[in-house]
């Protein structure tokens, strides 16, 4: 783990192996030597361009890294956390173990979440001893915003670790486990939900996909109440889908690719590692996370096409397609959610292929049947740099998942997949302010791009949303 510290000394003082220092574009640096570079045009400060200086005049730190910071007007908490990010990559790649940042100190907070953030490869089982990491980190800034960025990038981070987990490391029982570890070290009660409670409680449909697997299901809740009271009564609950691997089950998705859907369980791992910020930055609303916990496979006990479950709702549905999987589970455990008193809910889930087509990889795909809980969501994720986008459901998508034998088909067809699943889940959600994010695109990184924090693997979106939309709750 990343140590943190905050320092106060002129940066000429500061002894460090490398101190990062960003530069504006349009403006002079002409201290470490650094006129030269500007003359020339090797250092310009357009955003991410990165410059090493070893020895620089005049300092005690062994490096200086110039850090193109674009336009100082644009230069907010977003940009401050990339660029942090982008600085502990390039520096850690060099074997650097020690960096000290001379940002502005109303950006502590956002450099140290990049610079956690960056800190974290998914290589935990790679063996050997070329693995590298930045061990200490110094900001200039307050030492509370300092550990809250802290506490925020360790939640992210802890979600990455359980999203790379693979299917046979991590099925529902070590997932439930690894939230019930979670919670007992930071104080937050825990409870998980086996097959025998689901069964009395009627979530036919989250039963439904799970019985063709030999690795049971389970329902995990975790509970965070604030000390005082007050929100009018608000109750926030985190949804997340926790399918520990995506097979399609009957209907089976191709080999190609298919190793990437132990990420499915992506949304549920999110809301555990929102639960563990959220348990140490204690916001005044109470936050319950549920995430049901399955495996989708195929077999001879497995869920057929055509079979018609009955949901804890009462609702039937009809299983078009064993593959749409996450809005079966999710109907019962936001039903759920409801019945144990929240009052507003956030699902988060790696939903549909139809919302890669449709945002990329960029955005998270936003669904919700209420303005106002859309507008706290939005809020939030801008102020994360968290990337969302909203898409529609009117009520007329309803019509694409008619079953003629019972209340609801579970796949709407070709067209329009991420909203007829959003859809679908709306059914579910009813009068409860609710926002759905489809994941399924922003999860993982394929591409990985060097101006961001993060490395190939496991995002952990939406973490950081959550923990602020809570925290201004
Ligand atoms: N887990 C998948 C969605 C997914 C696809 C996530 C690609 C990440 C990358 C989900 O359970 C699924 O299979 N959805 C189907 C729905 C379809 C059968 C209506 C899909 O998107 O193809
Ligand atoms: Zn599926
Ligand atoms: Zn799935």
């Amino acid at each position: 783990m990343m140590r943190i510290t905050t320092e106060t000394k002129p940066i000429e003082h500061i002894a460090t192996a490398a101190l990062v220092v960003p530069v504006f574009e349009g403006t002079k640096e002409t201290r470490f030597g650094a006129g030269d570079l500007v003359d020339s045009g090797e250092v310009t400060g357009k955003f991410g361009e990165l410059t090493l200086l070893h020895h620089p005049a005049g300092m005690k730190a062994q490096r200086v890294l110039l850090a193109g910071a674009g336009k100082p007007e644009k230069f907010d908490s977003v940009a401050a956390r990339k660029l942090a990010g982008a600085a502990i990559r390039f520096l850690k790649a060099k074997s650097v173990k020690q960096v000290a940042f001379a940002t502005d100190p109303s950006l502590a907070e956002a450099v140290v979440e990049g610079a956690v953030l960056a800190n974290f490869d998914p290589d935990r089982y790679r063996t050997g001893n070329d693995k590298k990491s930045v061990e200490t980190v110094s900001v200039t800034g307050p030492a509370d915003a300092a550990e809250r960025g802290r506490i925020i990038a360790e939640a992210q981070n802890f979600t990455r670790e359980l999203v790379n987990e693979p299917a046979n490391r991590l099925a529902p029982r070590q997932l439930a486990e690894a939230a019930r570890k979670m919670a007992s070290a930071h104080g937050l009660e825990s409870e998980v939900l086996e097959q025998a409670q689901m069964e009395k409680l009627g979530m036919g449909a989250l039963l439904g996909v799970a019985q063709g697997s030999a690795e049971p299901p389970c329902l995990i809740v975790i509970r965070y109440r604030p000390a005082k009271g007050g929100n009018a009564g608000a109750h926030l609950g985190l949804v997340g889908k926790g399918v520990t691997f995506d097979t399609g089950g009957i209907s089976i998705k191709p080999a190609d690719g298919m190793e990437k859907m132990k990420y499915d369980m992506a949304g549920g791992a999110a809301m555990i590692g929102a639960m563990q910020a959220i348990a140490q930055l204690k916001p005044a609303i109470p936050v319950t996370a549920f995430i049901p916990a399955v495996e989708n496979m195929p077999g001879s006990r497995a869920q057929r096409p055509g079979d018609i479950v009955t949901t804890m709702s009462g609702k039937t549905v009809e299983v078009i397609n064993t593959d749409a999987e996450g809005r079966l589970i999710l109907a019962d455990a936001l039903t759920y959610a409801k019945q144990q008193g929240c009052t507003h809910l956030v699902d988060a889930a790696t939903l549909t292929g139809a919302v890669v087509v449709a945002l990329g990889h960029l955005r998270v795909g936003l669904f919700s049947n209420d303005d106002g809980m859309r507008g706290r969501v939005v809020t939030a994720a801008n102020a994360e740099g968290d990337r969302m986008w909203p898409m529609p459901l009117d009520d007329d998508y309803k019509d694409y998942l008619k079953s003629a034998f019972a209340d609801l088909a579970n796949v709407g067809g070709r067209w329009g997949g991420s909203i007829t699943a959003a859809m679908f889940l709306k059914e579910f959600a009813g009068d409860t302010p609710w926002v759905h994010l489809d994941i399924a695109g922003t999860a993982w990184i394929d591409d990985e791009k060097a101006k961001s924090p993060l490395a190939k693997g496991p995002s952990g979106v939406p973490v950081r949303t959550l923990v602020r939309l809570a925290m201004d709750w």
